[in-house]
């Protein structure tokens, strides 16, 4: 295990940057995850934001368009508050920008508060003036009924527009992303699956109860987000900690699918210090 972790840490060079630690790539090497460890989580929120706005204003200004993957969960509302503040100091054209989202409950009402187009709708589409035509979540109405066709649907969707420029991620305990829980092999696509104990678990509270989560959703497989050109993945609290350790530093294995993402050419996860406490100095 020792040598193990001088490898790995051989691979990288540490920065300081202000209050961030980095960890960034040397030239050559295989590819491993820039780490960056913010005090705060408003810190690392802003970070990505920043990113993301930069990334927007650049596409608008060159007439290009952008292709943004979104996630949904705790996590992401202080990554869309920040972006949000953002625009509205620095505006930017959204007219050309697509969005895809990873995932959505099945079996929830159109409009239900608690899908993930609605939580999307709350924390930035409607604040940041996105135009809804343009932002896309995998069908949950088509994937009840014909699930293979809706998965193929979306990709086919993603496809057309040429790929996500980039994904931002959040991870949960268990160490899924998006919906790809333990097991997921790092070739599924996009498709209907059973949702984790755990996972069903942490939704509860905001369900009124297990018995009210819904039991399936569609998720966009490991295989459009390894896909997608860059990959932000956040992480903030204790409880994360344990998932942080394995998505980096264990050995690479479907059992924590975040680890399958470890080895892709443009990941940076965004850490604060509780969620980073396992990973060592
Ligand atoms: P959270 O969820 O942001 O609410 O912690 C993350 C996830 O489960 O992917």
């Amino acid at each position: 295990l020792e040598f193990r972790r001088v490898l790995f840490r051989s691979a990288l060079v540490r920065r300081s940057r202000g209050s961030s630690l980095r960890w960034m790539q040397e030239p050559g090497s295989t590819p491993v995850p820039s780490r960056v460890v913010s005090a705060t989580a408003a810190e690392a929120c802003a970070r990505v934001a920043g990113e993301i706005h930069g990334l927007l204003a650049a596409s608008a200004r060159a007439g290009e368009p952008t292709v943004l993957g979104l996630a949904t969960g705790g996590t992401m509302v202080g990554v869309y508050s920040a972006l949000v503040e953002r625009l509205a100091g620095e505006p930017v054209d959204l007219s050309r920008v697509t969005t895809f989202n990873l995932d959505e409950y099945l079996g929830l009402a159109e409009g239900d508060p608690r899908s993930f187009r609605s939580f999307m709708a709350e924390h930035l589409f409607g604040p940041a003036g996105f135009a809804p035509e343009r932002c896309h979540f995998p069908d949950a109405a088509l994937a009840a009924e014909q699930s293979g066709l809706a998965g193929e649907a979306y990709q086919a969707l993603i496809a057309r527009h040429g790929g996500l420029d980039l994904q931002l991620l959040g991870i949960g305990r268990n160490g899924h992303v998006a919906f790809n829980e333990p097991g997921t092999p790092e070739a599924a696509s996009t498709r209907v699956v059973p949702l984790h104990e755990h996972t069903r678990a942490d939704a509860a509270p905001s369900f009124g109860g297990l018995e009210h989560v819904p039991t399936h959703a569609i998720t966009m497989g490991l295989l459009e987000i390894r896909a997608a050109r860059r990959l932000r993945l956040l992480a903030f609290g204790e409880a994360k900690a344990a998932a942080i350790h394995a998505a980096l530093v264990a050995p690479v294995d479907p059992a924590c699918p975040a680890s399958l993402l470890r080895n892709h050419a443009d990941l940076e996860v965004l850490l604060d210090g509780a969620a980073a406490s396992a990973l060592g100095a």
